[in-house]
């Protein structure tokens, strides 16, 4: 049978790794797939950079460009793998792919959070597929379970260590009291981070997987914009101690949970109970938790960055294309697992409304009373107490730690309690509020 043809958008990272594995990998993918899977021609900016980029073997017989809207007009190209980032360039190169009738494989999680909706309905106008495996948590083939594999569910919520760089900080930071910034650097340099680091420390890359995930396992629409997020450049290393104290760990956490009034979308650090495994997944590793209804919760770990785990992503969507080609449209797996004229329009909550349990540090003067001020705050508000610790104060210093976790409460109430507490004179500049989740049900 004629090999399918590939045109790759981008051969920074990922894209060379693409063109690696396919070349390392051809007899077991060819297998796998029906038919052989080539890489034909390459649209890069840099010819010269992208060429060095993987040994002569491997780019040997494709074509370098640099004009991408040629390359996505090529009638003798099948899929298009769009690796090349941002939401200005890959938006228009993918619909126009689109409407060329090409089916698209994209690692682009910016992109389909902030368009997907638009992609989604062209895709399906002209009958194409449109696969991302590589958009969320690498090489881990969560959407594949999502979409496929746990279909009989109905999700409750999911969690997930989505940001490979910000996982590896948190590590570092807790393991060997290394500095934000140099650790920073580090993932930079390993190739994890974002072409603009805010966006792994800041929490918007792990919003855009999020994103996705949730509509996966609600049937909701894209969504990004109604994401809260929260990132971890402002977390202590005192806050981390302290939480390692307790029995936790801190986690910058993507959670999506279904509520009876709509669906929670919130990216921030998380205080995890240690012993839960997806606690101590570390370094650049990600993992996900879904809570299904029938299943009960599974766990998906593995690396969710870097040129070759991300590739096997790529890959295993170019072979899920390959093997569905000539099947018809209508029967072919929803790209967003379920059927787009019954996707649901249930709210996204916003931050407010969320209910979950918190670790607040406070800043307190060692005076009679203090406590018993807090606990009536917290009490008045039915802000229920689980656990709560007073730090010695310092040689010489009148001002002490107290930290207190607390049971499911809801936000808004939380936010007015701090803003009791911050008001008593015996309390010290202001509370540290992040929140936990238990993850058992
Ligand atoms: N910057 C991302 C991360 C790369 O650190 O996880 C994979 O999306």
């Amino acid at each position: 049978m004629k090999p399918i043809q590939i045109g790759l958008l981008g051969f920074g990272t990922v894209g060379s790794g693409v063109a690696k594995v396919l070349a390392r990998n051809a007899e077991e993918i060819g297998r796998r797939a029906g038919r052989a899977i080539e890489v034909k021609r390459v649209g890069v900016r840099n010819i010269a950079k992208a060429r060095a980029a993987a040994p002569a073997a491997v780019v040997e017989g494709i074509a370098f460009g640099d004009n991408m809207h040629a390359l996505v007009d090529d009638p003798d190209i099948d899929i298009i793998c769009e690796l090349i980032g941002g939401t200005t360039l890959a938006l228009d190169l993918v619909l126009r792919a689109i409407e060329n009738g090409k089916h698209v494989v994209t690692a682009n999680k910016a992109l389909l959070a902030t368009h997907g909706n638009e992609i989604f309905a062209a895709a399906q106008r002209r009958g194409v597929m449109v696969t991302f495996e590589a958009a969320v948590a690498g090489g881990i083939p969560i959407i594949k379970a999502l979409r496929e594999g746990l279909t009989a569910n109905r999700i409750e919520w999911i969690a997930g260590i989505i940001n490979g760089t910000s996982n590896f900080i948190l590590t570092e930071m807790r393991e060997k009291g290394a500095a934000f910034g140099d650790v920073l650097a580090q993932a930079q340099k390993l190739g994890y981070a974002e072409a603009d680091p805010t966006f792994d420390i800041g929490g918007h890359d792990a919003a855009h997987k999020l994103t996705i995930l949730a509509a996966l396992a609600f049937g909701i629409p894209m969504q990004f914009d109604k994401a809260y997020l929260e990132g971890i450049a402002t977390l202590t290393q005192e806050d981390i101690a302290y939480a390692e104290q307790l029995g936790y760990r801190i986690k910058l956490l993507g959670i999506t949970k279904r509520k009876p009034n709509g669906i929670e979308l919130r990216v921030h650090p998380t205080l995890v109970p240690a012993k839960r495994i997806i606690a101590n997944v570390e370094g650049v590793m990600n993992a996900v938790v879904v809570q299904g209804d029938v299943v009960g919760q599974t766990l998906y770990s593995g690396r969710g960055a870097g040129s070759e785990p991300t590739a096997s992503a790529v890959v295993a969507d170019l072979v899920d294309v390959t093997r569905l080609l000539t099947a018809d449209p209508e029967h072919r797996v929803p790209h967003l697992a379920f059927q787009p004229d019954r996707l649901s329009d249930l709210p996204i909550l916003p931050i407010e409304e969320v209910e979950t349990s918190y670790y607040l540090r406070l800043r307190a003067h060692d005076r009679p009373g203090v406590m018993a001020d807090i606990t009536r705050i917290l009490a008045d508000l039915s802000i229920s107490i689980d656990a709560m610790m007073q730090k010695e104060p310092d040689e010489g210093e009148q001002i002490v730690d107290i930290i207190i976790l607390t049971h499911v409460a809801k936000e808004r109430s939380v936010d007015t309690a701090i803003q009791l507490i911050e008001g008593m004179p015996t309390i010290a500049g202001n509370v540290t509020k992040l929140r936990l989740e238990n993850l058992d049900k």
